[in-house]
């Protein structure tokens, strides 16, 4: 086995489903190539029904694809060894609702031949990262959405995947959550894991994914490096501070008068997403929201 090579391939994968009656072959996915290595996180973005999660279940061997190869840690993931080392979390929360995190972590956990001493030891350090302690002995049918969600990401990560594979998996988790989910996949980015993420949450992509990849009628229509495809040609942005009105205005003038273009002026706005995280805080620190 190349240890050094992709950890993930797929070679001009085809997908064509076939209609009810099984008749007319329906396209979803076309000439769709990928490899991604060991501490790379992609993006994939595309409207709906333009093939992510079609592409996630070929590279996970859920479905056959009607034409290319996939390989995953250098096999078929189909393969039992490999699925061991593989982390997927579906498009829908697909978990028991009669047990709860606890129970689905230590079941998964030993679906996946993690031993019982570490299945302890990750049911821990997951409840605690995913913030689960409160709901950890609650069934997943009497959780709320993005909670149930927070407990399908920790099942994925209790065998420490080499290769994760999430589709939407920050759908209706909240904005602490999110972050949490980012450190623990910068975390597994960090120790090597290759990873690949299918998004609607555009804002949160460029802060996590290395690589975005773009979908749309099966076909991948671009993909590149984040810093590459979003990169300006022109334009500087500028944020001022300590300035008086009438200084803002003349700074304003003299860019203008050596030729530069002042495109857009407002005041100072902060991202909702950090008063969030602020206001959140503040009353975990007043201990109201502790475990
Ligand atoms: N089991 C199936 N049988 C027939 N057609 C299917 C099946 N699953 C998906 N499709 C079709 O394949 C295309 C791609 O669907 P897919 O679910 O991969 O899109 P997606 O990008 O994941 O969309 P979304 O953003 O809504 O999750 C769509 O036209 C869809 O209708
Ligand atoms: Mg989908």
């Amino acid at each position: 086995m190349n240890v050094d090579g992709p950890k993930v391939k797929a070679h001009h994968l085809k997908k064509e489903y076939r209609d009810f009656w099984g008749r007319r072959r329906v396209p979803a996915l076309s000439n769709f190539s990928l490899e991604i290595r060991a501490g790379e996180v992609v993006g994939l973005v595309g409207r709906n029904g333009s093939g992510k999660t079609t592409a996630l279940k070929c590279l996970l061997g859920l479905i056959r694809p009607t034409q290319g190869d996939v390989e995953v840690l250098s096999g078929d993931p189909r393969d039992p060894a490999v699925r061991r080392q593989v982390g997927y979390v579906p498009e829908k929360t697909d978990l028991n609702p009669l047990l709860t995190p606890v129970e689905l972590f230590h079941y998964h956990g030993r679906l996946l031949g993690v031993d019982p001493a570490t299945r302890r030891k990750r049911t821990d350090e997951l409840l605690s990262k995913l913030d689960l302690q409160r709901d950890s002995r609650r069934q997943l049918r009497r959780l709320s959405l993005g909670t149930a969600r927070r407990t399908a990401l920790g099942v994925a990560l209790m065998n420490e995947p080499k290769v994760l594979f999430l589709d939407e998996p920050l759908s209706a988790v909240d904005p602490e959550g999110v972050a949490r989910f980012r450190d623990l996949l910068m975390g597994l980015k960090g120790r090597g894991a290759a990873i690949l993420l299918s998004s609607h949450i555009l804002s949160h992509l460029p802060d996590i994914a290395d690589r975005i990849l773009f979908l749309h009628d099966g076909e991948i229509k671009l993909s590149g490096g984040v810093d590459e495809i979003l990169k300006r040609d022109e334009g500087t942005r500028l944020a001022l501070s300590g300035l008086s009105e009438g200084q803002v205005e003349e700074v304003i003038r003299e860019i203008r008068a050596r030729g530069g273009k002042v495109e857009d002026v407002g005041p100072g706005r902060r991202s909702l997403e950090s008063l969030y995280l602020e206001i959140v805080g503040s009353f975990r620190a007043e201990g109201e929201d502790g475990p």
